[in-house]
């Protein structure tokens, strides 16, 4: 079959039709993958910010079909169609049982199961799912089943940018109606955040990115005002009489905005860090400043949400007219077009691209 090759890091991304994919095991299901966003984590793993070991098929937000589904297999069925989430739920330990399945480790993280191969060489599929080509076998728990009038593109999105963006305020931080809202960095995950945000009910909603043309955008997704990153402080005397707000997200997944979100949050807010940053950028904070301003700092991992739920209750969302999903979607393009999606991404050009299969 189809699909794109990392060979190693930092080499663009190769097309190859001869990847060659082993059937559904016990508990597993092969998917054909429809709609595959193209998020900025791919992009992380492409350049080595997110470390895993090549060669390896990118892509992790995608919705498509079930084609087989292995030994065991009760749900989904084939024909079924499935969002994929990068974290299947194990269902029984800790975590899944404790209500935190997002941070589930029995699954590609602790028991990684090789599925590809290219030339009888072992290739692995990116978080589990390895969404840039035209089919992948996944867990079933990875393949959570849709209603089929959903179109494809939208689904794709909910797999990875909508939830995580969505979940960090609803879950995560769980913003309540009028608390004041700061989101730096208006991307693809961004927007999400502040779509979160206009749904919990929060206000002010102040957008923040380096590149003005992002705010324009930011506005038609919640934000009630924006800044430029140097227009943080006035934005804080003005919106929030100087305190701070009551909630800072940070979706750049680097240490400085982890810093300014920090900053701009009032004593006693919370700091939800919702960008994948790399294990070794670190952010500082004097033990004195955490105690005596009793801030919160949070890690938001896929939005804190449960998949076997969250997945619906965003289409329901978005079918109740609450989250505007078809504005995420930029440009589609074909499977050989990410390279280009990635520069667009770095650009600033696009919110997302959307791969069809
Ligand atoms: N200050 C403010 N905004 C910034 C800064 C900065 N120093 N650096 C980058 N940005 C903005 C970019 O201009 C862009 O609008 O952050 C945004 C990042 O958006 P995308 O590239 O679309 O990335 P996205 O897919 O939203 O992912 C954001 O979340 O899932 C993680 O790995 C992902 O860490 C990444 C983050
Ligand atoms: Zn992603
Ligand atoms: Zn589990």
């Amino acid at each position: 079959m189809r699909g794109l090759v990392l060979r190693e890091i930092g080499v663009p991304l190769e097309l190859s039709d001869g990847l060659e994919l082993t059937p559904p095991g016990p508990g597993e299901v092969r998917v054909r993958l429809r709609a595959v966003g193209v998020c900025h984590s791919d992009l992380s793993l492409c350049n080595g910010t997110l470390p895993q070991p090549t060669p390896l098929v990118p892509g992790h937000e995608g919705a498509g079909e079930v084609v087989a589904v292995g030994e065991g297999v009760i749900r989904p069925q084939v024909g079924d169609h499935v969002v994929l989430s990068w974290i299947p739920p194990c269902g029984s330990c800790f975590f899944c049982l404790g209500g935190q399945p997002n941070l589930c480790p029995y699954n590609w993280q602790t028991n990684p199961r090789p599925v590809l191969s290219l030339e009888g060489e072992p290739v692995n599929s990116a978080l589990g799912t390895g969404a840039f080509a035209e089919e992948t076998v996944v867990p079933a728990a990875a393949a959570v089943p849709i209603p089929v009038d959903v179109p494809f593109e939208i689904a794709a999105l909910v797999g990875c940018g909508v939830l995580t963006g969505v979940g960090a305020v609803l879950n995560t931080a769980r913003v309540r109606p009028g608390e004041s809202v700061v989101v730096i960095g208006c991307g693809g995950v961004g927007v999400n955040v502040l779509q979160g945000a206009r749904l919990a009910g929060a206000t002010p909603i102040l957008a923040v990115d380096q590149l003005p043309g992002k705010l324009a955008g930011a506005t038609g997704f919640g934000a009630t005002h924006t800044a430029t990153p140097d227009q943080i402080p006035e934005a804080i005397a003005e919106l929030t009489g100087g305190l701070g707000f009551d909630n800072a997200f940070e979706v750049v997944g680097r240490s400085a905005t982890i810093r300014q979100a920090w900053d701009a949050t009032r004593r006693g807010g919370t700091t939800v860090v919702v960008g994948a940053g790399s294990l070794t950028d670190e952010v500082r904070f004097s033990a004195g400043e955490l105690f005596l301003s009793e801030k919160r700092l949070l890690g938001s991992l896929y939005g804190s949400a449960d998949v076997r739920t969250d997945f619906a209750r965003m289409l329901r969302l978005w079918q109740g007219g609450r989250l505007d999903l078809e504005k995420l979607i930029s440009r589609t393009i074909a499977l050989d077009e990410v390279g280009e999606a990635f520069a667009a991404m770095e650009r600033g050009e696009v919110i997302r691209s959307v791969i069809n299969l």
